[in-house]
C-alpha cells in the first residue's frame, strides 16, 4: 500500500510543527525522514498514526484519502507504529503485551491469548525472529522488545509500518539486525517509513530520503546521496563531517584508575576492577550500551560518589576521599551527560553560568569585591571563541537551545587550567553543525596536552575521536582495543559478547 500525506499542517501555540508538509511512501519502500531532534518528525507520524490531529492536510492511502481520528483507526487502514519509547508492560509476557495493546483493541474483541501466541509464532517464523511468546518482556534485550512492538503491528496486519528512532536504544548488532528485517518486511511488499537523524543508517537500507527542517520537507533524496549533502539540508548550511585529527602524542599519564570499585549503599558494585589509564594528548573512549556503568564511573572521577574501593589518581595525586570541588579544582574540566541538570543552572545568566565555579577567583572578584565587568568581557570573549548563539550574554540559559547551552558547559570548562577533560555524551541531542564544532574542539584540548575521558554511546562518535576505546558491559571494562578495531569487533564487545581479554592498546 501507499501512503501519501497532502499539506499537513500542525501547530503548537504559535510554534509551526508541521508546515505544508507533502511527503509519499511508494508500496513496498523504505521511506527514511532525516531531521535534527525537534525538526516535526514525530508529530508527523503521530498525526498519520492517529495520536495527534492536524490542523490542515489530507491522508491518502492507495490513493483515496481516509480520516484517522485515533490509533484504532490507523491500524484498520493498515497503518502500524513501532514507537520512540516502547510501550510495553515489562511484568507481562509477549503475548499478553500483544492482546492488550497499546491501543486497546483488544475492546473490539480482536485476539485472544491463545490466538495471539499462534499469530506470534507464525510471524516469529515467517520473519525469523524468534521471539518467544511465554518470554516476560522484562526478561528480554531491547532488540528483542522492539521486535515484539514490530510482531504487534504485523499481527494486525499493518501494510503501513512507521518506526520512530528505533535504533536510538540498540546496540550495533542489534541495529543491524533490524536493519537486515526492515528490508524482510519491505521485500515482503510492507512500506515502512524510517524516522532517524543517523546518516549511516539512512544510507544502509533506505530506498529514498525526504529530509525535514523546522517543520518543512526540504527535500528528497536518493541514499547515493553523500552524508555531507544529507546533513547540509538537515541543518541549513554546507557542514564537514570528518573530524580532522592527527594521530594523538600520548605524553605522560594523567589519568590512572586501578581496581576501582564503585559500589551503591547496598554495596553492590556499580561499576567494578576499573583499570585504565587517560595519558596527556590522548583521547580514550568509554563504549558501551547505555546503562553499563559507564555514568557511575564518571561520576567517580570527579567525586560525586561516595562508596569506592581502588584507587583514582590525577597526575599522582589520590582523588577518592575528595569532594567535588576539589576533584575539580585539581584539575578536571567535567561536563556532564544532563547539561540540563548538572550542566547549567538554568535561571542564571548566560554570563553568570560562563563563569560558575570561578566566580570566586580572580579576575571577577578581587577580595570582596565581583567585578561585574570583568565578568561580562570574559563571557563575550567566550560566547566568540565558542560560537555560542545568543540575543545577549545578560539572557537566562534557559533561553538557549540544547546546541548552545552545550557550548556553554564547554566553554566554562575548558577554560579553567586543567590537565584532564571528562566528558559524558557531549553531543546528545545536539544538531550537526554543533556536533561539528564539539568533535573538532575536543581534539585541539588533545593536541593541546589535555587528556581527554569520553563517554558515549554513539559509535560514529566514539570512533571519530578516539586514540584508544575502553568497552563497558555490566560495569566491567572488558576490552580495551585500539581506535584501528573494526566496528564489528567493538559492538560484539559491546554487547557482551567477546571477553577474551584484548590487550592491544592497553597502556
Ligand atoms: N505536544 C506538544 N506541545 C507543544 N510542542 C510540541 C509538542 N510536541 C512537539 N512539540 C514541539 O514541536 C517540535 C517538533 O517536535 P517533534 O515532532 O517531536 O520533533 P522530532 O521528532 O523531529 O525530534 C519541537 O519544537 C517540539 O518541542
Ligand atoms: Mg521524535
Amino acid at each position: 500500500m501507499s501512503l501519501e500525506l497532502r499539506g499537513i499542517t500542525k501547530q503548537f501555540g504559535s510554534l509551526v510543527a508541521n508546515d505544508d508538509i507533502n511527503f509519499k511512501v511508494e508500496a513496498g519502500e523504505i521511506h527514511a525522514i532525516l531531521g535534527e531532534n525537534g525538526a516535526g518528525k514525530s508529530t508527523l507520524m503521530n498525526i498519520v498514526y492517529g495520536l495527534l490531529a492536524p490542523d490542515k492536510g489530507q491522508i491518502l492511502v492507495d490513493g483515496q484519502e481516509i480520516k484517522i481520528k485515533s490509533p484504532l483507526d490507523a491500524l484498520a487502514a493498515g497503518i502500524g507504529m513501532v514507537h520512540q519509547h516502547f510501550m510495553l508492560i515489562p511484568v507481562f509476557t509477549v503475548a499478553e503485551n500483544i492482546v492488550l495493546g497499546h491501543e486497546k483493541t483488544n475492546r473490539a474483541g480482536l485476539l485472544d491469548l491463545a490466538t495471539a501466541r499462534e499469530e506470534i509464532i507464525r510471524v516469529s517464523k515467517e520473519f525469523n525472529f524468534e521471539v518467544d511468546p511465554d518470554a516476560l518482556i522484562e526478561d528480554l534485550p531491547v532488540g528483542i522488545q522492539q521486535r515484539v512492538e514490530i510482531i504487534r503491528a504485523l499481527i494486525y496486519n499493518s501494510k503501513i509500518l512507521i518506526l520512530d528512532e528505533p535504533t536510538a536504544v540498540l546496540t550495533p548488532q542489534e541495529t543491524d539486525e533490524l536493519l537486515a528485517n526492515m528490508k524482510k518486511l519491505r521485500d515482503s511488499g510492507r512500506s515502512i517509513v524510517f524516522i532517524t537523524h543517523k546518516l549511516r543508517e539512512v544510507k544502509a537500507v533506505a530506498d529514498r530520503i525526504s529530509i525535514i527542517r523546522r517543520g518543512k520537507v526540504v527535500g528528497t533524496v536518493q541514499p547515493s546521496a553523500s552524508q555531507e549533502e544529507m546533513a547540509s539540508l538537515m541543518v541549513g548550511r554546507p557542514v564537514d563531517l570528518t573530524v580532522n585529527k592527527a594521530d594523538g602524542k600520548p605524553g605522560k599519564t594523567i589519568l590512572e584508575m586501578v581496581d576501582l570499585n564503585v559500589l551503591d549503599t547496598t554495596g553492590r558494585a556499580l561499576a567494578s576492577k576499573i583499570n585504565l589509564t587517560v595519558s596527556a594528548g590522548e583521547v580514550v573512549a568509554v563504549a558501551g550500551v547505555q546503562g553499563n556503568g559507564q555514568s557511575e564511573l564518571a561520576e567517580a572521577i570527579v567525586g560525586l560518589r561516595e562508596h569506592l574501593t581502588g584507587s583514582i589518581k590525577l597526575s599522582g595525586n589520590e582523588l577518592i576521599g575528595r569532594s567535588v570541588d576539589e576533584c575539580l579544582k585539581a584539575g578536571i574540566a567535567y561536563v556532564p551527560e544532563s547539561r540540563e541538570l548538572d550542566g547549567l543552572i538554568s535561571s542564571f545568566s548566560i554570563t553568570e553560568n560562563l563563569i560558575l565555579d570561578t566566580h570566586g577567583e580572580a579576575p571577577y572578584s578581587k577580595g570582596i569585591f565581583y567585578k561585574p565587568a570583568m565578568a561580562h568581557q570574559v563571557a563575550l570573549e567566550r560566547i566568540k571563541e565558542f560560537d555560542i548563539r545568543a540575543q545577549s550574554a545578560n539572557d537566562p540559559a534557559s533561553s538557549l537551545s540544547g546546541g548552545n547551552k552545550q557550548k556553554v558547559v564547554l566553554a566554562r570548562e575548558l577554560s579553567r587550567p586543567v590537565e584532564l577533560v571528562v566528558v559524558c555524551q557531549p553531543t546528545r541531542g545536539l544538531d550537526v553543525g554543533s556536533i561539528e564544532f564539539v568533535h573538532q574542539r575536543l581534539i585541539s584540548e588533545r593536541d593541546s596536552g589535555r587528556a581527554v575521558l569520553l563517554f558515549s554511546t554513539e559509535l560514529d562518535e566514539v570512533f571519530a575521536l578516539a586514540d584508544r576505546i575502553a568497552i563497558m558491559y555490566r560495569g566491567e571494562i572488558i576490552a580495551i582495543v585500539p581506535a584501528t578495531a573494526s566496528r564489528e569487533e567493538v559492538g560484539l564487545y559491546m554487547a557482551g559478547i567477546r571477553t577474551a581479554t584484548a590487550k592491544g592498546g592497553a597502556a
